[in-house]
């Protein structure tokens, strides 16, 4: 399988924003990760579609928006203009998410859905012929530079087997704790998008890093 690696700006130095930007393109990026947090989905805080409109126009990689907020549906109106490739929210942040899975698809966005490490894997199983990518979360969602969940594994496993049994073509995203022995881990589990914050923008060698996420 095809890896990509989407480096997360909140590992990033924000006095130099778009530089690091520049430099993870430079380095073999795929994609762009954004984390946006609300302070109530989960307990820290980061930006928003002002700060990232600034960045429209000054990257080629792709945007992957990863939306950690209470009532992600009133928020795609704010997104939609960046025109990100992807635009992901969370399961427990919805009552039903298939409203929300056509909001998103309508601005020819294409739309993920996100799990905690708590919540079951079969409660996507009903979205998945809807959906364009699953991001599995491999730490509880807050914050960079946590421990990578081991307990995870099985059910990336049980959502490849569930994708392929179904001739489903959908990405499969991991986020949290991904660094080179992770990464062997996820990828042998059926993950084709690592997501990774510290282990990209805390190297010193960046180019190197995410070359080595992605053998
Ligand atoms: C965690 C975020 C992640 C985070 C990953 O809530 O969704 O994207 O930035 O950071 P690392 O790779 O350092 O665990
Ligand atoms: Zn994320």
């Amino acid at each position: 399988m095809v890896m990509k690696v989407a480096p997360s700006i909140l590992s990033a130095d924000f006095g130099n924003l778009l530089a690091e930007i520049k430099k993870a393109e430079k380095s073999g990026a795929d994609l762009l990760h954004l984390d946006v947090m609300d302070g109530h989905f989960v307990p820290n805080l980061t930006f928003g579609p002002v700060v990232l409109q600034s960045l429209s126009g000054k990257t080629r990689l792709p945007l992957d928006v990863h939306l950690m907020v209470n009532n992600p549906e009133k928020f795609i109106v704010f997104f939609a203009p960046l025109k990100p490739l992807y635009i992901t929210f969370h399961l427990e942040a919805v009552k039903n998410a298939d409203d929300l899975i056509r909001q998103i698809k309508e601005q020819g966005i294409k739309a993920g859905l996100s799990i905690k490490p708590a919540t079951a894997v079969s409660s996507l199983f009903e979205y998945l012929e809807k959906i364009d990518l699953v991001l599995m979360m491999t730490v509880n969602p807050g914050f960079a530079g946590q421990a990578f969940m081991p307990e995870v594994l099985p059910k990336i496993k049980e959502l490849r087997k569930e994708i392929e049994s179904r001739k489903l073509n959908l990405d499969i995203e991991v986020d949290g704790g991904i660094k080179d022995n992770t990464a062997n881990l996820v990828k042998e589990a059926g993950a084709n998008i690592l997501v990774a914050g510290s282990a990209v923008f805390g190297s010193s060698d960046m180019k190197a890093a995410i070359a080595r996420l992605k053998e």
